[in-house]
């Protein structure tokens, strides 16, 4: 197992060296005008806050950050390989960039992420996509300015495909996607190995950040003015575990818990095996913790969960649900489901259904299993059809939606206490969300953004919520 001694690197003055080498260089050598990037990041909320480390690194290179690639000096994907579909859909958007560096061969056009971290995806985008500039990896983030710089200077392709480090780099640069909420990793990589999942071979292994580094970001972040931290890392409630200092993920929660005035606290994701007694207490007890937990469950069949190696039972997990009900008023849960793991059978897939009606999730976040390459589960028969696990999909949804819609409705001309966060697509109204995570319209002026409010809700129908402040 790690140490921390070895883990964690304060990478400030070595990563602030290495962008002003290349701002220098970008001043001496390149076109006297502003420069734009675009970062496009795909995948879970650990990939955007990578993406926003990524973007903090141009940035202090000189880049503006814009969102229009027609006009961009370099684009950056930042990708995600859980799924299939994940990958052939950044695959098609990656090959649409060709005419644009076609028409302008001085754009760098980067990939990165969870995908490039896997040898045979690096092989087809050198060879398919040859207008790809730079590859490199999760392993590689804090190498990101002297990659750029390679490009830079020496005008040739660069790929990295061995890089096996997993030390915690402090002080990247972060240029946040807003100013009402903040992701703050608390852990990095996995170590679970669900027989399903890509993560721990493109991510690396489990390791955590020292708390006080957790808790100083925290404290900036609160005095910047955020009200929403979210804490993050593929199983939080394991958190603490290669650290010298004896912590765990509920001590982490009572330490972010303990700052005055009026903010959230989320966290993503938690694995039932390891949400503890202690983590339910903590929340129950919090001033801040948002009572909403997600948990997810996988499948609700024991044969399965074994065979995705998730190492609890359905019985575990509803005794975790159980207790933390009891404790924690209001509490809602939300979870992920994959649905036709190789050997599940409608039977199997029944008793996913008859789970969600005994724990009533908020909301689910449901997946057609896909084979990914590498991983235990992939060598496994898998009789059933690509269609019929869509149909079996179709059922979870439709019974998950009567479900929430339900809860939905249950909350009409009821009070609820929500951060505002922006404003809506339309326009007119702003987004708010519930404790529950749950998003509301509200009418009212952009001062109200960033602002704790209490509101009535005013139409509870389908996914959709408006409300009225009081
Ligand atoms: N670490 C989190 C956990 O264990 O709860 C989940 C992280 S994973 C990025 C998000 C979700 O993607 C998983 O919970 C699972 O439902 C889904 N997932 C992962 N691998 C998958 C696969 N091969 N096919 C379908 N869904 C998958
Ligand atoms: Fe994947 Fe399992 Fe790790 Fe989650 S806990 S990232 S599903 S291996
Ligand atoms: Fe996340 Fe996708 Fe990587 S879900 S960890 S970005 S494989």
């Amino acid at each position: 197992m790690f140490k921390t001694k070895e883990i964690a690197v304060d990478c400030q003055k070595d990563i602030h060296s290495k962008i002003l080498k290349n701002k220098d260089y970008i001043d001496k050598n390149e076109e006297k005008r502003v420069k734009f990037a675009v970062v496009k990041t795909y995948g879970c909320q650990q990939n955007a806050s990578d993406g926003e480390k990524l973007s903090g690194i141009l940035e202090n290179m000189g880049y503006s950050i814009i969102e229009n690639e027609e006009k961009a000096d370099i684009i950056l994907i930042n990708t995600c390989a859980v799924r299939q579909h994940a990958e052939n859909r950044i695959f098609g958007n990656i090959g649409a960039l060709k005419s644009l560096k076609k028409r302008n061969p001085n754009m760098i056009i980067a990939v990165c992420g969870c995908m490039t971290e896997q040898k045979e995806e690096i092989e087809k985008i050198k060879k398919s996509y040859p207008f790809v500039d730079l590859i490199f990896g999760t392993h590689s983030l804090n190498r990101f300015p002297e990659l750029i710089l390679n490009v830079l200077e020496n005008k040739k392709r660069v790929f990295i495909d061995n890089d096996q480090d997993e030390k915690i780099y402090e002080g990247i640069p972060v240029k946040r996607k807003g100013n009402v909420k903040a992701f703050v990793p608390i852990m990095y990589g996995c170590d679970n190995y669900c027989s399903y999942c890509i993560v721990p071979y493109v991510r690396g292994r489990e390791r955590s950040r020292k708390p006080e580094d957790i808790v100083s970001e925290t404290q900036k972040l609160l005095s910047a003015g955020y009200k929403e931290i979210m804490l993050l890392g593929q199983n939080v409630n394991s958190y603490g575990k290669n650290l010298d200092e004896d912590i765990n993920f509920a001590e982490l929660l009572r330490r972010i818990d303990s700052f005055p005035g009026e903010y959230r606290i989320r966290f993503m994701s938690s694995h039932p095996k390891d949400a503890t007694h202690e983590m339910i207490d903590v929340i129950a007890e919090s001033k801040h913790i948002c009572r909403n937990i997600h948990l997810p469950f996988q499948c609700g069949s024991n044969r399965v969960l074994k065979e995705m190696n998730r190492r609890y039972t359905k019985e575990k997990y509803l005794d975790i649900v159980k207790y933390a009900k009891k404790k924690i008023k209001d509490l809602s849960l939300s979870s992920d489901v994959i649905v036709g793991f190789p050997g599940e059978t409608y039977e199997e897939f029944k008793e996913t259904l008859s789970f969600i009606e005994q724990v009533k999730f908020t909301s689910l976040f449901t997946f057609i299993y896909s084979p990914r390459k590498g991983t235990r589960a992939f060598s496994l028969p898998d009789p059933i059809s690509k269609n019929e696990k869509t149909m079996w999909l179709n059922e979870l949804l439709r019974a998950q939606e009567k479900i929430s819609f339900k809860i939905y409705e249950n909350m009409l001309r009821k009070n609820f206490r929500v951060l505002v966060e922006s404003r809506g697509e339309n326009g007119n109204t702003l987004l708010a969300r519930t404790d529950s995570n749950l998003t509301m319209e509200i009418e009212g002026g952009d001062e109200l953004i960033g602002q704790f409010k209490n509101v009535e809700v005013i139409y509870a129908s389908g996914r959709t919520l408006k409300g009225k402040i009081v």
